[in-house]
């Protein structure tokens, strides 16, 4: 199929409208989807404080973890700005307690302004042109002591995959972002974890935990071929996502960011 014309949005951030079969067959289609709900499955739990809070799941896409949530008893308020996106979502979540709000996440001061006990953010910042400033909005829609799951795409492991794939002009040139402008689904702003420390702490934001999402799996030569290879693998994976050197690999880092009891806090003069 020819590439699509690009659909940035007026922020320049990139909307998925025109990439949600690829999106779903490319991702959840297959065993990396698969693996990343096996991690997530284990890994919210344990970095989270989960009490049936609701929820403000912000660039939620398909509807997976949406589904997640609403199935542990988390009235879900899904945002995404996508039509096509958010359509099938409808479809995925009919009869659960979700509510579907069609905006883009700068838009939420205005349309969920909560506050926010609970929200979650996963693999979105990373196709916004401005993310810093993204993350500095969902911190103002946080409840004093709030938690934000935000998981980013990981710029330090998409250079590892490409020198891995024999792309060495590429790694060496740093040309490692998408431009958003076809049907790609290579990230317009991949993130380190440098810079997520950075723009949490100046937004008032504290690191609790954090974990590499698929530590192994995208630098594997060849792909499981058996159930009981794929068993070991999610073994391994949940083995060392938390392990230091190994997270820090992970093709996406999933944080655990807290608001301070007294947040928000003062701006710095
Ligand atoms: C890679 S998908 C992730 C979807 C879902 N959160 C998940 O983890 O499966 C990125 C999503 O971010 C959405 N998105 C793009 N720009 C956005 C914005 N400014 N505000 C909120 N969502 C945005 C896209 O439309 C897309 O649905």
């Amino acid at each position: 199929m020819p590439d699509t014309p690009s659909s940035l949005s007026p922020a320049g951030d990139r909307h998925f409208d025109g990439l949600a079969d690829k999106f779903a067959d490319s991702l959840y289609g297959a065993a990396r989807g698969e693996l990343r709900l096996a991690l997530l499955d284990r890994l919210l739990p344990e970095m989270l404080d989960l009490d049936g809070q609701p929820v403000l799941d912000v660039g939620g896409g398909l509807g997976q973890l949406a589904a997640w949530f609403a199935a542990r008893g988390h009235p879900v308020t899904l945002a995404e700005p996508s039509g096509e996106m958010l359509e099938r979502a409808r479809a995925r979540l009919a009869g659960q307690p979700v509510s579907l709000l069609q905006a883009p996440l700068q838009a939420l001061p205005e349309c969920a302004p909560g506050p926010w006990r609970l929200i979650a953010c996963h693999a979105v910042l990373e196709w916004l042109a401005d993310p810093r400033s993204a993350l500095a909005t969902l911190a103002g829609l946080l409840a004093p002591g709030g938690q934000l799951s935000l998981m980013v795409f990981n710029r330090d492991a998409l250079r590892m995959s490409n020198v891995v794939k024999g792309n060495l002009e590429k790694a060496l040139a740093d040309r490692l972002e998408g431009t958003g402008k076809r049907r790609r689904l290579t990230p317009i702003s991949p993130l380190t974890h440098g810079q997520v420390e950075a723009w949490a702490a100046e937004s008032g934001l504290a690191i609790s935990a954090v974990a590499g999402i698929r530590v192994f799996h995208d630098y594997l030569r060849q792909p499981p071929s058996s159930a009981a290879d794929r068993a070991r693998l999610l073994a391994l994976e949940r083995r060392y996502c938390r392990v230091d050197p190994h997270w820090r690999l992970g093709r996406y880092l999933l944080y655990t960011l807290e608001a301070s009891p007294t947040h928000p806090q003062e701006p710095l003069p």
